[in-house]
């Protein structure tokens, strides 16, 4: 395989790829000169690359656990699942997170092969509600395990296949520039998960998601009655 361990070192250290990676930078906060600063200073356009996960300057995710290698980046698209049924159309309350629902397409020959091409994909698969015409892998749902209900990511589109039966452990707000979504909802943060101690998961035990497009929740409950979904799109990188 391609990826190696220096996702750890890069998670922690460089806030561009426009200087080799082992190449301190000035630490200016580029999320604020474009919404994807890492992608654009970091194309080769026409040789074969190690798939760089984003990040944001200033960085509040956990490095990856060593010893992980990358094993899928994925595109996801779909919806987030909110529900206002026990506060119905009532201004004061806020929509109640249930889950999400989203296909999951291999995006990973993408990131290696032609990262020039990769563009705001995020933002471009939720205006086109579509894979791009990616290979879905899988897919990402909420399920529950015991009485908990479970981020879960099943790759069954992989072989041998991939599950990951997760456990968020951190989140980083969306960047101010990232899109925003078909409503103007917002962006959903930046995640970290883990596998979870049900001893589901299969080959991956940690994920990503960034590069986030719409899906946030309305603020409040006015006007909202029920379950409804808000449409999203987001880059989850798969590391086991
Ligand atoms: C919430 O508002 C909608 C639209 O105004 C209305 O149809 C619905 O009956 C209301 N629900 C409740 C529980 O009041
Ligand atoms: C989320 O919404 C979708 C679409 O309506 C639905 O199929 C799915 O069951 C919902 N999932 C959860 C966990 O609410
Ligand atoms: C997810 O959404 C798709 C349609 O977008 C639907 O066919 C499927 O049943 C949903 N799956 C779950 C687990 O909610
Ligand atoms: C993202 O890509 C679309 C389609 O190419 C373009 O219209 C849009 O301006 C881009 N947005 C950003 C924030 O770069």
């Amino acid at each position: 395989m391609l990826y190696q361990r220096i996702f750890s070192a890069l998670l922690i250290a460089v806030p561009t790829i426009a200087a080799p990676w082992y190449q301190p930078t000035s630490p200016q906060d580029t999320h604020h000169a474009s919404p994807h600063p890492i992608r654009s200073a970091g194309v080769a356009a026409t040789s074969v690359s190690t798939p760089v996960l984003p990040v944001q300057t200033p960085n509040t995710l956990p490095p990856l656990s060593d010893s992980l290698n990358l094993r899928v980046i994925a595109l996801g698209v779909g919806t987030q699942n909110y529900t206002c049924s026990q506060t119905p159309n009532v201004s004061s309350s806020a929509p109640v997170s249930v889950g999400a629902n989203a296909t999951l397409y291999d995006v990973t020959e993408l990131f290696t092969n032609s990262p020039q091409d990769i563009g705001n994909i995020t933002e471009t698969a939720l205006l086109q509600n579509s894979g791009l015409g990616n290979q879905p892998i899988g897919h990402h749902f909420f399920t529950y395990v015991g009485s908990t209900l479970t981020p879960t990511f099943d790759l069954d589109g992989h072989s041998p296949s991939l599950f990951l039966s997760a456990v968020k452990e951190n989140t980083e707000t969306a960047p101010v520039l990232a899109y925003t979504g078909l409503s103007s909802e917002g962006a959903v943060p930046w995640l970290f998960l883990q596998s979870d101690t049900s001893g589901l998961s299969e080959g991956m035990s940690e994920v990503y998601r960034v590069e986030t497009a719409g899906g946030a929740q309305p603020s409040t409950c006015a006007d909202k009655d029920g379950d409804f979904q808000v449409p999203y799109s987001a880059e989850y990188w798969f590391y086991g």
